[in-house]
Protein backbone atom coordinates (compact mmCIF):
# COMPACT_ATOMS: atom_id res chain seq x y z
CA UNK A 1 0.00 0.00 0.00
CA UNK A 2 1.18 3.94 -0.84
CA UNK A 3 0.97 5.30 3.14
CA UNK A 4 0.50 8.80 1.75
CA UNK A 5 -2.32 7.88 -0.63
CA UNK A 6 -4.05 6.04 1.49
CA UNK A 7 -7.41 7.53 3.16
CA UNK A 8 -6.95 10.51 0.08
CA UNK A 9 -10.66 11.29 -1.54
CA UNK A 10 -9.52 10.60 -5.81
CA UNK A 11 -12.65 11.21 -7.62
CA UNK A 12 -12.01 9.10 -10.65
CA UNK A 13 -13.81 10.70 -13.85
CA UNK A 14 -15.11 8.51 -16.80
CA UNK A 15 -15.87 10.02 -20.17
CA UNK A 16 -17.55 8.12 -23.38
CA UNK A 17 -14.70 6.85 -24.88
CA UNK A 18 -14.00 3.02 -25.78
CA UNK A 19 -11.26 2.38 -23.18
CA UNK A 20 -13.31 3.37 -20.40
CA UNK A 21 -13.54 -0.26 -20.02
CA UNK A 22 -10.05 0.35 -18.48
CA UNK A 23 -11.29 2.61 -16.15
CA UNK A 24 -12.74 -0.37 -14.39
CA UNK A 25 -9.15 -1.46 -13.86
CA UNK A 26 -7.83 1.94 -12.19
CA UNK A 27 -10.56 1.97 -9.79
CA UNK A 28 -9.97 -1.37 -8.53
CA UNK A 29 -6.30 -0.95 -8.68
CA UNK A 30 -6.44 2.27 -6.58
CA UNK A 31 -9.41 0.82 -4.10
CA UNK A 32 -6.84 -1.48 -3.44
CA UNK A 33 -3.97 0.86 -2.41
CA UNK A 34 -6.10 2.27 -0.32
CA UNK A 35 -7.58 5.43 -2.11
CA UNK A 36 -11.00 6.45 -1.60
CA UNK A 37 -11.99 6.47 -5.09
CA UNK A 38 -15.40 8.21 -5.89
CA UNK A 39 -16.73 7.80 -9.53
CA UNK A 40 -18.05 10.47 -11.76
CA UNK A 41 -19.31 9.29 -14.94
CA UNK A 42 -20.52 11.55 -18.32
CA UNK A 43 -23.81 10.39 -20.23
CA UNK A 44 -21.42 9.06 -22.95
CA UNK A 45 -19.48 7.30 -20.01
CA UNK A 46 -22.39 5.17 -19.39
CA UNK A 47 -22.86 3.97 -22.97
CA UNK A 48 -19.57 1.87 -22.37
CA UNK A 49 -19.58 0.87 -19.04
CA UNK A 50 -22.20 0.48 -16.02
CA UNK A 51 -23.00 2.36 -13.23
CA UNK A 52 -23.57 -0.86 -11.37
CA UNK A 53 -19.81 -2.02 -12.12
CA UNK A 54 -18.63 1.37 -10.36
CA UNK A 55 -20.92 1.28 -7.55
CA UNK A 56 -19.25 -1.93 -6.78
CA UNK A 57 -16.09 -1.38 -6.90
CA UNK A 58 -15.25 2.08 -5.60
CA UNK A 59 -15.31 3.49 -2.34
CA UNK A 60 -18.37 5.41 -2.77
CA UNK A 61 -21.90 5.07 -5.36
CA UNK A 62 -21.65 5.92 -8.41
CA UNK A 63 -21.94 9.71 -10.06
CA UNK A 64 -23.24 10.83 -13.30
CA UNK A 65 -26.04 13.73 -13.26
CA UNK A 66 -25.78 17.05 -12.12
CA UNK A 67 -29.56 16.55 -10.92
CA UNK A 68 -30.63 13.49 -9.79
CA UNK A 69 -28.82 13.90 -6.57
CA UNK A 70 -30.16 14.44 -3.11
CA UNK A 71 -27.48 17.06 -2.65
CA UNK A 72 -28.09 20.43 -4.44
CA UNK A 73 -24.61 21.17 -4.88
CA UNK A 74 -22.99 17.63 -6.18
CA UNK A 75 -19.98 19.08 -8.59
CA UNK A 76 -19.15 21.87 -5.48
CA UNK A 77 -18.74 19.07 -2.94
CA UNK A 78 -17.07 16.69 -4.94
CA UNK A 79 -14.62 19.70 -6.27
CA UNK A 80 -14.34 20.86 -2.72
CA UNK A 81 -13.34 17.19 -1.16
CA UNK A 82 -11.73 15.65 -3.81
CA UNK A 83 -7.63 15.95 -3.15
CA UNK A 84 -6.79 14.32 -6.65
CA UNK A 85 -9.26 13.82 -9.98
CA UNK A 86 -8.33 12.00 -12.36
CA UNK A 87 -10.42 11.59 -15.57
CA UNK A 88 -9.84 7.70 -17.20
CA UNK A 89 -10.40 8.00 -20.54
CA UNK A 90 -10.43 11.86 -21.36
CA UNK A 91 -11.83 12.20 -24.87
CA UNK A 92 -10.88 15.23 -27.29
CA UNK A 93 -14.66 16.37 -26.33
CA UNK A 94 -14.02 16.58 -22.58
CA UNK A 95 -10.26 18.03 -23.03
CA UNK A 96 -11.71 20.49 -25.53
CA UNK A 97 -14.93 21.77 -22.93
CA UNK A 98 -12.63 21.87 -20.12
CA UNK A 99 -10.09 23.69 -21.71
CA UNK A 100 -12.99 26.46 -22.81
CA UNK A 101 -14.46 26.08 -19.20
CA UNK A 102 -17.76 24.98 -20.38
CA UNK A 103 -19.24 23.42 -17.11
CA UNK A 104 -21.48 20.40 -19.49
CA UNK A 105 -22.36 18.01 -17.17
CA UNK A 106 -21.49 17.04 -13.56
CA UNK A 107 -17.44 15.53 -14.08
CA UNK A 108 -17.13 19.24 -15.82
CA UNK A 109 -18.24 21.36 -13.54
CA UNK A 110 -16.35 19.28 -10.93
CA UNK A 111 -12.56 20.31 -12.92
CA UNK A 112 -14.13 23.89 -13.41
CA UNK A 113 -15.41 24.03 -9.09
CA UNK A 114 -11.97 22.20 -7.54
CA UNK A 115 -8.76 23.45 -6.46
CA UNK A 116 -7.31 19.91 -6.35
CA UNK A 117 -4.73 18.51 -9.08
CA UNK A 118 -6.08 17.16 -11.75
CA UNK A 119 -5.00 14.54 -14.36
CA UNK A 120 -6.04 13.30 -17.43
CA UNK A 121 -5.79 10.73 -19.62
CA UNK A 122 -6.60 11.10 -23.25
CA UNK A 123 -7.97 8.52 -25.25
CA UNK A 124 -8.86 8.85 -29.01
CA UNK A 125 -7.69 7.46 -32.68
CA UNK A 126 -4.86 9.03 -34.35
CA UNK A 127 -6.17 11.39 -36.03
CA UNK A 128 -8.33 12.84 -33.39
CA UNK A 129 -4.84 13.27 -31.07
CA UNK A 130 -2.62 14.83 -33.64
CA UNK A 131 -5.61 17.57 -34.14
CA UNK A 132 -4.06 21.12 -33.56
CA UNK A 133 -7.45 22.07 -32.16
CA UNK A 134 -7.00 18.89 -30.07
CA UNK A 135 -3.49 19.76 -29.58
CA UNK A 136 -4.21 23.30 -28.38
CA UNK A 137 -6.58 22.45 -25.94
CA UNK A 138 -4.25 20.12 -24.03
CA UNK A 139 -1.47 22.99 -24.04
CA UNK A 140 -4.10 25.52 -22.04
CA UNK A 141 -4.62 22.77 -19.67
CA UNK A 142 -1.52 21.68 -19.48
CA UNK A 143 -0.89 25.54 -18.97
CA UNK A 144 -3.02 25.60 -16.04
CA UNK A 145 -1.09 22.93 -14.43
CA UNK A 146 -3.38 19.87 -15.54
CA UNK A 147 -0.87 16.90 -15.45
CA UNK A 148 -1.36 14.96 -18.90
CA UNK A 149 -0.66 11.02 -18.54
CA UNK A 150 -0.25 10.90 -22.36
CA UNK A 151 -1.41 8.28 -24.66
CA UNK A 152 0.75 5.16 -26.00
CA UNK A 153 1.18 4.07 -29.78
CA UNK A 154 -0.80 0.18 -30.11
CA UNK A 155 -3.85 -0.95 -31.70
CA UNK A 156 -7.00 1.10 -31.66
CA UNK A 157 -10.95 0.60 -31.46
CA UNK A 158 -11.40 -0.77 -35.27
CA UNK A 159 -8.63 -2.30 -35.16
CA UNK A 160 -6.16 0.72 -36.43
CA UNK A 161 -3.11 0.73 -35.02
CA UNK A 162 -1.05 4.42 -34.13
CA UNK A 163 -0.63 7.14 -31.26
CA UNK A 164 -3.95 7.53 -29.02
CA UNK A 165 -4.49 4.35 -27.33
CA UNK A 166 -4.73 5.17 -23.91
CA UNK A 167 -1.96 4.32 -20.91
CA UNK A 168 -2.14 1.31 -19.58
CA UNK A 169 -4.22 0.87 -16.02
CA UNK A 170 -1.05 0.68 -13.76
CA UNK A 171 0.69 3.10 -15.59
CA UNK A 172 -2.41 5.57 -14.60
CA UNK A 173 -2.46 4.23 -10.87
CA UNK A 174 1.46 4.86 -10.44
CA UNK A 175 0.74 8.75 -12.07
CA UNK A 176 -1.99 9.16 -9.40
CA UNK A 177 -0.18 7.60 -6.54
CA UNK A 178 3.30 9.09 -7.66
CA UNK A 179 1.05 12.95 -7.88
CA UNK A 180 -0.40 11.72 -4.44
CA UNK A 181 2.62 11.11 -2.43
CA UNK A 182 5.01 13.10 -4.17
CA UNK A 183 3.57 15.99 -6.71
CA UNK A 184 3.59 16.87 -10.27
CA UNK A 185 7.44 16.61 -10.61
CA UNK A 186 7.15 12.56 -10.01
CA UNK A 187 3.83 12.14 -12.41
CA UNK A 188 6.55 14.46 -15.18
CA UNK A 189 9.83 12.66 -14.83
CA UNK A 190 7.82 8.87 -15.53
CA UNK A 191 5.69 10.55 -18.55
CA UNK A 192 6.66 12.75 -21.53
CA UNK A 193 7.22 15.75 -19.60
CA UNK A 194 6.81 18.13 -22.47
CA UNK A 195 3.34 17.31 -23.67
CA UNK A 196 0.90 19.97 -24.33
CA UNK A 197 3.76 22.42 -24.68
CA UNK A 198 5.04 24.48 -27.67
CA UNK A 199 8.63 24.08 -28.21
CA UNK A 200 10.36 26.90 -30.63
CA UNK A 201 14.52 25.95 -31.00
CA UNK A 202 16.88 27.96 -33.32
CA UNK A 203 19.80 25.75 -34.81
CA UNK A 204 22.52 26.15 -37.04
CA UNK A 205 24.89 29.21 -38.33
CA UNK A 206 23.26 31.52 -39.97
CA UNK A 207 25.33 32.78 -43.55
CA UNK A 208 25.22 36.83 -44.41
CA UNK A 209 25.91 37.20 -48.14
CA UNK A 210 28.70 39.08 -49.61
CA UNK A 211 27.92 38.45 -53.14
CA UNK A 212 25.27 35.79 -54.54
CA UNK A 213 28.22 33.43 -54.08
CA UNK A 214 30.19 34.00 -51.09
CA UNK A 215 28.51 34.64 -47.40
CA UNK A 216 30.35 34.94 -44.20
CA UNK A 217 29.57 32.14 -41.75
CA UNK A 218 30.94 30.15 -38.98
CA UNK A 219 31.51 26.87 -37.61
CA UNK A 220 28.51 25.86 -36.20
CA UNK A 221 26.79 22.18 -37.45
CA UNK A 222 23.25 23.21 -35.97
CA UNK A 223 24.07 19.26 -34.47
CA UNK A 224 23.23 20.58 -30.65
CA UNK A 225 20.21 22.42 -31.90
CA UNK A 226 18.65 19.65 -33.41
CA UNK A 227 19.52 17.51 -30.91
CA UNK A 228 17.36 19.86 -28.70
CA UNK A 229 13.86 19.84 -31.29
CA UNK A 230 14.63 15.96 -31.57
CA UNK A 231 14.61 15.78 -27.67
CA UNK A 232 11.73 18.10 -27.24
CA UNK A 233 9.71 16.16 -29.45
CA UNK A 234 10.50 12.56 -28.30
CA UNK A 235 9.20 14.64 -24.63
CA UNK A 236 5.99 15.12 -26.26
CA UNK A 237 6.83 18.98 -27.23
CA UNK A 238 5.05 20.40 -30.32
CA UNK A 239 8.78 21.46 -31.47
CA UNK A 240 9.03 24.50 -34.35
CA UNK A 241 12.44 24.20 -35.55
CA UNK A 242 14.31 27.54 -36.95
CA UNK A 243 17.42 26.08 -38.58
CA UNK A 244 20.16 27.39 -40.76
CA UNK A 245 21.05 23.42 -42.08
CA UNK A 246 19.65 21.54 -44.33
CA UNK A 247 19.18 18.76 -41.77
CA UNK A 248 15.81 16.81 -40.83
CA UNK A 249 14.11 17.80 -38.23
CA UNK A 250 12.26 15.38 -35.68
CA UNK A 251 8.66 13.49 -37.18
CA UNK A 252 5.46 16.07 -36.64
CA UNK A 253 7.45 19.47 -35.81
CA UNK A 254 7.43 22.96 -37.90
CA UNK A 255 10.49 22.72 -39.67
CA UNK A 256 11.28 26.70 -41.63
CA UNK A 257 14.61 26.58 -43.17
CA UNK A 258 16.95 30.31 -43.18
CA UNK A 259 19.90 31.44 -44.11
CA UNK A 260 20.49 34.85 -42.62
CA UNK A 261 20.13 36.32 -39.44
CA UNK A 262 17.39 39.02 -40.62
CA UNK A 263 15.53 35.44 -42.21
CA UNK A 264 15.85 33.67 -38.81
CA UNK A 265 14.93 36.53 -36.77
CA UNK A 266 12.20 36.76 -38.35
CA UNK A 267 10.93 33.25 -38.07
CA UNK A 268 11.39 33.00 -34.46
CA UNK A 269 9.47 36.87 -33.70
CA UNK A 270 6.79 35.07 -35.53
CA UNK A 271 6.81 31.50 -33.12
CA UNK A 272 7.72 33.15 -30.29
CA UNK A 273 4.42 34.73 -29.61
CA UNK A 274 3.06 31.29 -28.59
CA UNK A 275 5.79 29.33 -27.66
CA UNK A 276 6.43 27.98 -24.00
CA UNK A 277 9.85 27.89 -24.56
CA UNK A 278 12.52 29.48 -26.80
CA UNK A 279 15.77 27.38 -27.04
CA UNK A 280 18.47 29.71 -28.75
CA UNK A 281 21.15 27.32 -29.61
CA UNK A 282 21.60 28.99 -33.43
CA UNK A 283 24.95 30.67 -33.73
CA UNK A 284 23.76 34.13 -35.39
CA UNK A 285 26.50 36.03 -37.14
CA UNK A 286 26.92 38.78 -34.99
CA UNK A 287 28.10 40.80 -38.59
CA UNK A 288 27.40 40.93 -41.75
CA UNK A 289 28.22 43.12 -45.03
CA UNK A 290 26.31 46.19 -45.17
CA UNK A 291 25.79 46.29 -49.05
CA UNK A 292 26.09 42.79 -50.31
CA UNK A 293 26.81 42.77 -54.10
CA UNK A 294 24.33 42.12 -56.35
CA UNK A 295 26.67 40.32 -59.11
CA UNK A 296 29.67 38.08 -57.89
CA UNK A 297 32.67 40.30 -57.05
CA UNK A 298 35.98 39.33 -59.75
CA UNK A 299 39.36 39.30 -58.77
CA UNK A 300 40.00 40.94 -61.86
CA UNK A 301 38.06 44.24 -60.35
CA UNK A 302 40.89 43.95 -57.92
CA UNK A 303 40.83 44.27 -53.77
CA UNK A 304 37.04 44.86 -52.05
CA UNK A 305 36.07 46.46 -49.05
CA UNK A 306 33.44 45.29 -47.12
CA UNK A 307 31.69 47.31 -45.08
CA UNK A 308 30.10 45.44 -42.07
CA UNK A 309 27.38 46.11 -39.79
CA UNK A 310 25.60 44.31 -36.75
CA UNK A 311 22.95 41.93 -37.41
CA UNK A 312 19.86 41.74 -34.95
CA UNK A 313 20.58 40.36 -31.74
CA UNK A 314 17.68 37.99 -31.94
CA UNK A 315 18.30 36.72 -28.52
CA UNK A 316 17.70 40.05 -26.45
CA UNK A 317 14.61 41.12 -28.55
CA UNK A 318 13.32 37.56 -27.89
CA UNK A 319 13.92 38.91 -24.17
CA UNK A 320 12.04 41.63 -24.63
CA UNK A 321 9.10 40.96 -26.28
CA UNK A 322 8.86 37.71 -23.88
CA UNK A 323 5.42 36.48 -23.18
CA UNK A 324 4.55 35.63 -19.56
CA UNK A 325 5.59 32.06 -18.12
CA UNK A 326 7.56 31.46 -21.09
CA UNK A 327 11.32 30.05 -20.40
CA UNK A 328 14.10 31.56 -22.62
CA UNK A 329 16.93 29.85 -23.30
CA UNK A 330 19.75 31.02 -24.57
CA UNK A 331 23.80 30.01 -25.88
CA UNK A 332 26.94 31.37 -25.00
CA UNK A 333 29.72 29.96 -27.12
CA UNK A 334 32.84 31.10 -26.18
CA UNK A 335 36.56 30.40 -26.45
CA UNK A 336 37.45 32.21 -22.78
CA UNK A 337 36.53 33.84 -19.99
CA UNK A 338 33.20 31.62 -20.88
CA UNK A 339 31.69 31.78 -17.04
CA UNK A 340 32.08 35.80 -16.91
CA UNK A 341 30.62 35.90 -20.11
CA UNK A 342 28.18 33.72 -19.99
CA UNK A 343 26.30 35.23 -16.84
CA UNK A 344 26.89 38.99 -18.26
CA UNK A 345 24.12 37.63 -21.55
CA UNK A 346 22.10 36.06 -18.85
CA UNK A 347 21.26 39.51 -17.55
CA UNK A 348 22.49 41.21 -20.58
CA UNK A 349 19.65 39.04 -22.90
CA UNK A 350 17.03 38.24 -19.97
CA UNK A 351 17.56 35.00 -20.60
CA UNK A 352 16.07 32.21 -17.99
CA UNK A 353 19.18 30.11 -18.61
CA UNK A 354 22.27 30.51 -20.71
CA UNK A 355 24.08 27.02 -21.54
CA UNK A 356 28.17 28.10 -21.26
CA UNK A 357 29.55 26.25 -23.77
CA UNK A 358 33.72 26.82 -23.70
CA UNK A 359 34.09 25.32 -27.63
CA UNK A 360 38.07 25.34 -27.07
CA UNK A 361 37.21 22.20 -24.80
CA UNK A 362 38.67 19.15 -27.42
CA UNK A 363 35.70 17.13 -28.28
CA UNK A 364 33.02 19.92 -27.16
CA UNK A 365 31.20 22.25 -29.34
CA UNK A 366 30.94 22.76 -33.47
CA UNK A 367 30.35 20.37 -35.16
CA UNK A 368 31.13 17.65 -32.73
CA UNK A 369 28.72 14.76 -31.87
CA UNK A 370 29.58 15.31 -28.56
CA UNK A 371 29.75 18.83 -25.80
CA UNK A 372 30.65 19.60 -22.73
CA UNK A 373 28.39 22.71 -21.13
CA UNK A 374 27.59 24.59 -18.15
CA UNK A 375 23.97 25.41 -17.71
CA UNK A 376 23.40 28.90 -15.64
CA UNK A 377 20.20 29.92 -14.63
CA UNK A 378 18.86 33.31 -13.75
CA UNK A 379 18.23 32.07 -9.55
CA UNK A 380 22.18 31.89 -9.61
CA UNK A 381 21.81 27.84 -9.27
CA UNK A 382 24.37 26.01 -12.25
CA UNK A 383 24.31 22.39 -13.74
CA UNK A 384 27.52 21.52 -15.48
CA UNK A 385 26.97 18.87 -17.49
CA UNK A 386 30.75 16.43 -18.47
CA UNK A 387 31.58 15.98 -21.73
CA UNK A 388 28.95 13.64 -23.14
CA UNK A 389 26.70 12.84 -26.31
CA UNK A 390 24.50 16.50 -27.69
CA UNK A 391 21.28 14.47 -27.18
CA UNK A 392 22.18 13.92 -23.13
CA UNK A 393 23.35 17.91 -22.99
CA UNK A 394 19.85 18.46 -24.82
CA UNK A 395 18.09 16.44 -22.45
CA UNK A 396 19.77 18.01 -19.41
CA UNK A 397 18.92 21.29 -20.11
CA UNK A 398 15.17 19.97 -21.15
CA UNK A 399 15.24 18.63 -17.67
CA UNK A 400 15.99 22.33 -16.18
CA UNK A 401 13.69 23.77 -18.53
CA UNK A 402 11.06 21.24 -17.10
CA UNK A 403 11.26 22.22 -13.56
CA UNK A 404 11.03 25.81 -14.34
CA UNK A 405 8.02 25.37 -16.54
CA UNK A 406 6.17 23.17 -13.40
CA UNK A 407 7.33 26.59 -10.97
CA UNK A 408 5.18 28.59 -13.32
CA UNK A 409 2.51 26.79 -13.89
CA UNK A 410 -0.84 27.92 -11.98
CA UNK A 411 -1.29 26.69 -8.57
CA UNK A 412 -3.68 23.72 -9.44
CA UNK A 413 -0.15 22.06 -11.03
CA UNK A 414 2.03 23.40 -7.95
CA UNK A 415 3.93 20.57 -5.91
CA UNK A 416 2.02 20.38 -2.71
CA UNK A 417 3.28 19.44 0.64
CA UNK A 418 1.47 16.29 0.84
CA UNK A 419 1.71 16.64 4.87
CA UNK A 420 -0.24 19.54 4.45
CA UNK A 421 -3.34 17.95 4.62
CA UNK A 422 -2.58 15.24 7.10
O1 LIG B 1 26.42 37.57 -26.92
P1 LIG B 1 26.12 36.62 -28.01
O2 LIG B 1 25.39 37.27 -29.12
O3 LIG B 1 27.27 35.81 -28.46
O4 LIG B 1 25.12 35.56 -27.30
C1 LIG B 1 24.87 34.27 -27.81
C2 LIG B 1 23.42 33.96 -27.75
O5 LIG B 1 22.72 34.96 -28.44
C3 LIG B 1 23.08 32.65 -28.46
O6 LIG B 1 21.94 32.06 -27.82
C4 LIG B 1 22.72 33.11 -29.86
O7 LIG B 1 21.79 32.23 -30.48
C5 LIG B 1 22.11 34.48 -29.62
N1 LIG B 1 22.34 35.45 -30.67
C6 LIG B 1 21.27 36.08 -31.25
N2 LIG B 1 21.44 37.04 -32.21
C7 LIG B 1 22.67 37.40 -32.59
C8 LIG B 1 23.78 36.80 -32.01
C9 LIG B 1 23.59 35.82 -31.06
O8 LIG B 1 20.15 35.74 -30.89
N3 LIG B 1 22.81 38.31 -33.52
Amino acid sequence: MAPRAAGKRVVLGVTGGIAAYKAVEVCRRLVDAGVHVMPVLTDDALRFVGEATFSALASERCRHSLWDDAEAIPHIRLGQVAELIVVVPATARFIGSYAGGIADGLLLATVLATRAPVVVCPAMHTEMWEHPAVQENLSILVRRGVQVVPPDEGRLAGGDVGAGRMAEPAEIVDAVLGMLEVGPRAVARRHKDLVGRRVLVSAGGTREPIDPVRFIGNRSSGKQGHAIADAASERGAQVVLVTATAKPGPPGATVVRVDTAAEMQEALLEHATDADVVVMAAAVADFRPKAPSGRKLSRSEGLHEIVFEPTPDILAELGRRRREGQVLVGFAAETHEVAQRAAAKLSAKRADLIVANDVSVPEAGFDHDTNAVTILAVDGSSRQVPLASKREVADAILDIVVDRLLDRDAPAGGDRDPRSDL
